[in-house]
């Protein structure tokens, strides 16, 4: 009898598990949530106007995704460290003039830096606006461009030459001829400069120049890679703001997938963006949580450990107990131009949860008389909806399509005049 109830015991702890480990892929079984107040704060104070927001819920939510999601990180440096080189006014087919820039991180230029890749368009006679972008891959992947040398690819948890073939090889996830017939330049890093993206990754990259005498990591409130990956795209942006040919005010930041989370995390904390852009962040980023659709963030804390700090941990499989969801992430971005993508067959980011986090952001963006989505009900496929938050789902898997450049620079457009 015993050994049979310790039996039973078991297999129900058995059956619980295999029903937690279960991937949610059906909108029927996303459980009844309730998403914290947008515009009411922790005390229970309403949030009535722009400045009630930007006085104190902004700072309270940024607090928030600071010690329990992202960490914390350094101040800006007290100087920018650059060299720019390889300038060319007729590359690209003399379509664009290019820089490519180094940023250095460490004293005296040991230790990391970062290679920033600048496109403007030829034709320029006054400042342009720019997109900001991050890239998984080195820089000379993103245009078939001869004059870019080739840089070192991590693979796995190794430096490696790239190939010659790797050149341009990104080409059709980057568009960057539609971005500068567009009168836009385009700048572009690769996350892997700032701190190659594997668990140990972090001795190789900034986060150690920042460690406190007697530390060997980051204390649980503090930065995780994505975090690194965003300070670093304000390092560009201090770049940017000293290039006389760059329009700062007007700065796009984009980002796809885990470099889209960090484009939010970044435009969260940094308004000297004037547009964000996350495409397919999915969880993490744009997704809401308490939907439990598709990736958690149990997987993301064990598949990826090192991307959050340590205090996002005790949220695994207690996504109700945030006193914080996507649609407040995307709410620090207001009044800027914010624009969320999703594609069909990227399930994994669940896209409904990315346009519903978009729609309740909205509310913050109407405290500055500026309209957000707009709806409640998500549009059909190329069918983008919203004003100064705009959001789309295309067919198709979890990509950057000519597409969703399209979508981006109609916005871009809209947000700055032409
Ligand atoms: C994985 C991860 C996602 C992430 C994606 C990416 O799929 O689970 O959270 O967005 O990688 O960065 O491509």
């Amino acid at each position: 009898m015993r050994r049979s109830i310790g039996w039973l015991l078991l297999s129900a702890c058995a059956l619980l598990r295999a029903q937690q480990a279960e991937v949610i892929y059906d909108e029927a079984k996303v459980p009844k949530y309730t998403l914290p107040e947008l515009l009411k704060m922790r005390d229970g104070k309403k949030v009535a106007d722009a400045k009630a927001w930007g006085n104190a819920r902004r700072p309270e939510i940024l607090a928030l995704y600071e010690s329990e999601v992202f960490g914390k990180s350094p101040a800006k440096p007290a100087k920018l460290d650059y060299e720019v080189t390889l300038a060319d006014k007729a590359a690209l087919g003399g379509t664009a003039q290019r820089k490519l820039v180094t940023i250095y991180f460490g004293e005296a230029r040991k230790g990391p830096k970062m290679d920033l890749l600048v496109y403007l368009p030829a034709a320029a006679s006054k400042p342009v606006p720019v997109i900001l972008a991050l890239s998984f891959a080195p820089v000379h992947t993103i245009a078939n461009d001869p004059g870019v040398p080739l840089a070192d690819v991590w693979v796995k948890d190794k430096k490696q030459p790239s190939l010659e073939k790797s050149r341009g090889s990104a080409a059709a996830q980057w568009q960057v001829e539609k971005i500068l017939a567009a009168g836009y330049g385009l700048a572009v890093f690769c996350y892997d400069d700032v701190e190659p993206d594997f668990v140990g990754g972090m001795k190789h990259g900034i986060r150690p120049l920042f460690l406190k005498p007697g530390q060997s990591e980051p204390a649980a409130e503090e930065w995780g890679a994505i975090a690194a990956w965003a300070w670093a795209s304000s390092r560009a942006m201090d770049y940017l703001e000293k290039d006389k040919g760059i329009d700062s005010t007007r700065v796009a930041l984009m980002g796809h997938s885990r470099l889209g989370k960090t484009a939010l995390w970044a435009g969260a904390r940094d308004q000297r963006f004037s547009i964000v852009i996350s495409n397919e962040s999915g969880e993490g980023g744009a997704a809401i949580s308490r939907r439990d659709y598709g990736e958690r963030t149990k997987d993301l804390n064990s598949h990826f450990p090192h991307w959050f700090d340590g205090n996002f941990k005790k949220y695994n499989e207690r996504e109700d107990e945030m006193p914080f969801d996507a649609h407040m992430l995307l709410a620090l971005i207001a009044p800027r131009g914010l624009y969320v993508a999703s594609a069909e067959l990227d399930r994994h980011s669940d896209p409904r949860g990315e346009f519903l986090a978009a729609a309740h952001a909205s509310a913050a963006w109407q405290l500055f008389a500026r309209k957000g989505i707009g709806t409640m009900e998500m549009p059909g496929l190329h069918e983008p909806v919203g004003e100064h938050v705009r959001y789309h789902i295309r067919a198709g898997k979890h990509d950057v399509t000519a597409y969703d450049w399209e979508q981006y620079l109609k916005f871009a457009a809209s947000e700055w005049g032409r």
